[in-house]
């Protein structure tokens, strides 16, 4: 399964724009996240994603790479991240960079030889036609920009050409072989890369788009697969403390097939994890579980994510998420009060979980002008909220030249605000994160399974290893009645869930562990 420091990680991600500003720039930067991993460790995260923080142009917020193993200077030096991975080590913690595998910015030097009309060692390096007037059959292409007479592929922004892995079944003269000597150049450049940083001491890779390397890949995208389980025995054999969790969102082949320690379960519309916080895009308003009464049901969550975790289980691990840099905040629609259960559920659940900055204070979702390629995910980007005091204790630069504004709202919650108060949402992330620590049971690894599923009968209740967990976000009270809670004792409470006499009776919105 991997490292083991996994089975009791508790992830928190860091856009590196908005977290701290050190030298009074405006925008964040890595020693600005070294003077804060005391909060981190603090709120008990005993690891870090930190988003792209590489040379770039940032079209697409640094996921345009021109340099993968440089720091942007904007964020500091090489010398200064390396600082990063020995203060989080000492502090216990591991960090994960962002590895952006299938593009690069065209301003990256490969590209700009690649682009050359002499052939030269990087003519193959991105996916090119052979003439400039020819489409590549509806993919997405541009053509007119170079001097090389070709159309290169995109994969995703207009700025991110598509590395080249390959075809998986090449039917122009000009697509590669995934087993061609070009691809396969690809594929040690891109190994090279997740060396340099992990023999620096970075603790594994986020991996972007991770399914996206070779081009017509079947459905059940075995060349990708392939791709992926050659470079985890690279891992497996020089680096088997390191872990790799992908955005793919597809446990089966993700976790099964290509050998990602975690895969990411995401926000894609309608799929269980959709159906938790963020089902408002369906006709007929929300009906997100978590939204107090708007008849959401657990069920729809479970009737997705079940298959995918009895498939995947002993193979690698699902990771919940309270949101990310690409996804609305969950504060958007939900109030703390719901916010409290919906952590509660993502913190009890198995595989490894991940925070997005600011989640734990419930930061809202903004209304912000695009920046750098952000549009609607702009507004789920902005500055951390620290204090109640100048640019929320982002930055001391002048308002006007922050990154991003910050939240101007009088209300605007804040981790000053929220440390000392019990009743805060930071308070019960801080006990749910420490809750998780202290019971194995609720780590990545305990079995799950569900104790009742009908809402309309008793609350929804499941088992975490010898653990039973009941949830109501309804406002109604609901009662359980079962066996299993017989010689039980309450361990963590939201909301009054009193247990007597082997019958657990659960308020409107409420949470409960018994052991
Ligand atoms: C997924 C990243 O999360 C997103 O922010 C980025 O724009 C695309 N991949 C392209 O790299």
């Amino acid at each position: 399964m991997g490292p083991t420091w996994l089975k009791d990680a508790i992830f928190y991600e860091i856009y590196p724009q908005s977290f701290q500003d050190s030298n009074d720039d405006g925008i964040g930067d890595i020693p600005g996240i070294i003077d804060r991993l005391d909060y981190v460790a603090g709120l008990g995260c005993n690891a870090l994603w930190i988003n792209p923080c590489f040379d770039s142009p940032f079209m697409d917020a640094g996921y345009d790479v021109r340099d993968y193993k440089l720091v942007a200077p904007r964020y500091g030096t090489n010398e200064d991240l390396v600082r990063l991975f020995r203060e989080a080590h000492a502090r216990g913690m591991h960090v994960l960079l962002d590895l952006v595998p299938g593009h690069t910015s065209d301003q990256h030097p490969w590209f700009k030889a690649s682009a050359q009309a002499d052939p030269n060692e990087y003519s193959a390096r991105y996916i090119w036609t052979d003439e400039a007037l020819w489409g590549m059959e509806g993919r997405p292409y541009i053509a007119g920009m170079t001097e090389r007479s070709g159309a290169y592929m995109l994969n995703f922004f207009a700025s991110q050409p598509a590395l080249n892995y390959g075809w998986l079944d090449p039917y122009k003269h000009w697509m590669s072989a995934t087993d061609s000597p070009e691809a396969r150049a690809t594929i040690e450049a891109i190994k090279d890369v997740m060396r340099f940083w992990l023999d620096l001491g970075c603790d594994g890779y986020r991996v972007d788009m991770a399914d996206s390397l070779v081009k017509g890949d079947d459905e059940r995208k075995s060349a990708t697969c392939a791709i992926w389980r050659d470079i985890r025995a690279m891992m497996d054999r020089d680096y088997p403390d390191a872990a790799l969790v992908s955005e793919w969102s597809n446990p089966d082949q993700a976790l099964c097939q290509a050998g990602f320690h975690m895969d990411f379960y995401l926000d894609h519309q309608r799929n269980g994890y959709n159906t938790l916080l963020r089902d408002y895009e369906t006709k007929g308003g929300d009906h997100s579980y978590f939204r107090c009464d708007a008849g959401g049901s657990i069920r729809r969550f479970l009737d997705d994510y079940l298959p995918k975790y009895e498939r995947s289980r002993g193979r690698g691990y699902i990771s919940l998420i309270t949101c990310n840099h690409d996804t609305p905040r969950p504060a958007r629609t939900l109030s703390p009060a719901e916010l409290k259960l919906a952590y509660a559920f993502i913190l009890t659940m198995p595989g490894v979980p991940f925070i997005y900055y600011g989640d734990e204070i419930g930061m809202r979702y903004l209304d912000l002008r695009t920046k750098e390629g952000g549009y609607q995910r702009t507004g789920s980007r902005s500055p951390m909220q620290w204090s109640h005091g100048e640019n929320a204790g982002f930055s001391t630069a002048p308002a006007d030249q922050l990154y991003l504004p910050v939240d101007a709202s009088p209300d605007a919650p804040s981790v000053e605000g929220q440390w000392a108060d019990p009743d805060s949402l930071l308070s019960e992330v801080r006990r749910l994160v420490a809750l998780r620590h202290a019971y194995e049971d609720l780590q990545a690894d305990a079995p799950f399974a569900v104790v009742n599923d009908d809402e309309a009968a008793a609350p929804f209740s499941y088992r975490r290893g010898a653990l039973l967990l009941a949830l109501n976000p309804s406002s109604r009270e609901r009662r359980l009645d079962d066996a299993l809670l017989q010689g039980r004792r309450v361990v963590y409470r939201i909301g009054g869930a009193a247990l007597h006499e082997g019958s657990l009776a659960m308020p409107g919105q409420s949470f409960v562990v018994l052991a």
